[in-house]
């Protein structure tokens, strides 16, 4: 992999994925906020491995990362449903990555449905931000957890896609963003892109939430998802369901946005999906943890349907399950 450095891209924040003539960007996401650094990416096997390090990461832009391997495997004449397979066991969770390989597997021209997907995402993240807008209001607090964000799709986000556009607006109101343990995609990409365009960010720990809605201080909370299941269960970042609990008991309303893509009819609930668990030395490298204690570290997890006020989609705004279900149309 060789490197570039550079760039725009949507709500002020570099563009996680760069084609150009054939060629494949990937911004490496581990290194923000401290540097914006690019590697190219050579082959469907060089885009697996990003996606499994979290060079790019968040479920739509693994899945377009991804399409843009495919195209990469044709390029090189490689078999296509091996390079599929390749892709798809990168990361378990969220459904945008086999549901965009299986798509540009099913293309005549792979390099096509690849740059389709990823245009696609700019207006679903548009039109998810014009269906959830009108629930920012003027002075409010809005809390989020992870980074479902310009960097995790390709231009306004899904879960930040309301804000943006409602600071866009002229609207006056602020943000407190969880750090997101254990890779700090909260602190590292969240309140970083916020920042950069301009909205009024607080960064908390993830365990303050309760704290700061039992103040008074929370007036919504809005997520993204890595998959959400046929009940509408929610599979999203660790942390997810300890605030939609939190936030039940406090009365504060928790949405969820995300695109049809993340929606899986064919999984029944939350618990038919595989969260994925990855290298227990995420928890204690970065800490002052003592040689040698256990650590886990499930990388996602499952908040209950009767727990979500609505979903926020690209096809409206649905708050219950059975509206949702339209979604598989
Ligand atoms: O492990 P990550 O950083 O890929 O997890 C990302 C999330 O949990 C996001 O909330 C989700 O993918 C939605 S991104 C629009």
């Amino acid at each position: 992999m060789s490197r570039e450095r550079d760039v725009k891209g949507g709500a002020n924040a570099p563009a996680s994925i760069r084609w150009r003539d054939g060629r494949l960007w990937l911004l490496d996401q581990r290194k923000l906020p401290d540097a914006v650094v690019y590697e190219e990416q050579r082959s469907a096997r060089d885009v697996a491995s990003s996606i499994a390090q979290m060079t790019v990461r968040g479920a739509p832009a693994i899945g377009i990362a991804a399409a843009y391997g495919m195209a990469l495997a044709a390029k090189a004449g490689e078999p296509l449903p091996a390079a599929a397979a390749t892709l798809i066991a990168a990361r378990p969770t969220a459904v945008n990555l086999a549901w965009a390989v299986q798509r540009v597997l099913a293309a005549p021209s792979p390099e096509a449905a690849a740059v389709a997907i990823h245009q696609e995402d700019v207006a679903m993240c548009q039109a998810i931000g014009a269906n959830g807008v009108g629930l920012i209001d003027d002075g409010c607090a809005a809390l989020t957890h992870c980074n479902a964000g310009a960097l995790a799709v390709s231009t306004l986000g899904t879960a930040t896609a309301p804000l943006y556009l409602a600071h866009a607006a002229g609207k006056r109101f602020s943000v407190f963003v969880d750090e997101t343990r254990p890779a700090l995609q909260g602190a590292r990409l969240t309140a970083w892109e916020l920042l950069r365009a301009g909205l009024d960010v607080t960064l908390i720990c993830d365990s303050a939430a309760a704290h700061l809605m039992a103040e008074g201080g929370i007036d919504l909370v809005i997520v993204g998802a890595d998959r959400v299941a046929a009940n509408g269960d929610v599979v999203n970042k660790i942390g997810t369901r300890a605030l939609a609990i939190v936030s039940r008991y406090h009365g504060v309303p928790f949405y969820v946005a995300l695109p049809a893509s993340t929606f899986d009819p064919a999984a029944a609930n939350g618990a038919a999906v595989v969260i994925e668990e990855r290298d227990a030395g995420e928890v204690t490298g970065p800490i002052p943890a003592p040689p040698g204690v256990a650590a886990r570290n499930p990388a996602f997890d499952v908040t209950p349907a009767e727990l979500v006020t609505a979903w926020i989609t690209d096809r409206g705004r649905f708050h219950t399950a059975a509206e949702l279900g339209g979604l598989a149309a």
